[in-house]
């Protein structure tokens, strides 16, 4: 008994650490075909073996987040060490991008932001360092308090989707849409608010003529103390400041005034019918029990249930705490 305890107390932080948060898997322009976006598993795998999909790819193989205190680095922009999506999503000025994320707990409360940065060029092979963010269109507090309703229930509630619309006068061109959630479950504490961002290559083919004015690297979109991001969503809050720059959009001065709706939830989509299915980490084919894991896919890692068998010719070979792949 005792040693049950001891042992419980242990697995209570890991567990936490290890929850299943969420990353981008796919995007849909005005409700089109189904564009991959990205999945964590790909990072390690060698060239030509993941798809090439216009999302980026970095390390959050436990679907984590970055903390303030990388706030001041480049892991913020993209989030960790994030290399380039490989190919664009095909839009125009004036579309509605749909986000799905695949999976998302709804105790993880707070801002969802959306950001564009142009390339300058390809952004194929851009660095996130290099680019410049101007923020497009942000929601967060819906009402209420201690927690409240926010925009991420509303996420939930429409099977993990997230809508951006691209500002109807953007000049055509390559950009980057930076589309994050910040988590302020434990955000009354130093340290930790969670920022998940997923960086997209947009190609917008045509458009109107106005540019981004007014962007930031992603090193100084927040501080660890700012208000909205030390901030106790279990307190009797009235109001949320929604960290960051103001909201840009294109044209600076004299520009249209940026989209402010565009985080409506889609009315025609229905909510999952299962959250907790969606939740479960993706396994083998065929589940636990005579499952086995194709070769460069998953097989381990802290927080994965999975199957945890490799097909043969491969073997399971841990990357890092939070993933191990069938090498
Ligand atoms: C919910 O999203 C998933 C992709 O994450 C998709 O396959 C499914 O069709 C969507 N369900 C509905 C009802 O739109």
């Amino acid at each position: 008994m005792h040693t049950l305890t001891t042992i419980a107390a242990f697995a209570a932080p890991l567990i936490q650490l290890a929850a299943a948060h969420g990353h981008v898997a796919g995007v849909r322009v005005n409700g089109g075909s189904w564009i991959q976006g990205c999945d964590p598993n790909w990072y390690y795998q060698p060239a030509g073996a993941a798809p090439n999909t216009p999302g980026w790819k970095a390390l959050n193989q436990d679907n984590g987040f970055v903390s303030p205190d990388a706030f001041r680095t480049s892991d913020i922009a993209c989030h960790k060490s994030a290399k380039a999506g490989e190919t664009y999503i095909d839009a125009n000025a004036g579309d509605t991008l749909t986000l799905y994320w695949n999976t998302w707990p709804d105790t993880h409360k707070g801002p969802i932001i959306d950001y564009l940065a142009p390339c300058n060029g390809e952004c194929t092979s851009a660095s996130a360092g290099s680019l410049s963010f101007t923020k497009i269109d942000q929601a967060a507090l819906i009402s209420g308090n201690n927690p409240g309703t926010w925009v991420t229930d509303t996420l939930v509630q429409n099977n993990f989707t997230s809508q951006f619309k691209v500002p109807s006068n953007l000049r055509p061109g390559n950009y980057v849409l930076r589309h994050e959630i910040i988590a302020l479950h434990a955000a009354g504490s130093a340290n930790g608010a969670q920022a998940y961002p997923q960086c997209l290559n947009l190609k917008i083919n045509s458009g109107g003529s106005a540019g981004l004015s007014g962007g930031v690297p992603g090193t100084s979109l927040y501080s660890a103390t700012d208000p909205g991001i030390l901030f106790n969503l279990y307190g009797a809050f009235t109001s949320y400041p929604i960290p960051g720059p103001a909201v840009g959009g294109p044209g600076g001065d004299g520009g249209s005034p940026p989209p402010t709706t565009t985080l409506r939830p889609t009315t025609t989509q229905r909510p999952p019918t299962s959250t907790s299915s969606s939740s479960v980490p993706t396994g083998g084919p065929g589940g636990p029990g005579g499952c086995t894991v194709a070769k460069y896919q998953q097989c381990g890692g802290q927080g994965y249930s999975g199957c945890t068998t490799c097909a043969s010719g491969s073997t399971c070979q841990k990357l890092n705490d939070f993933y191990s792949q069938c090498t």
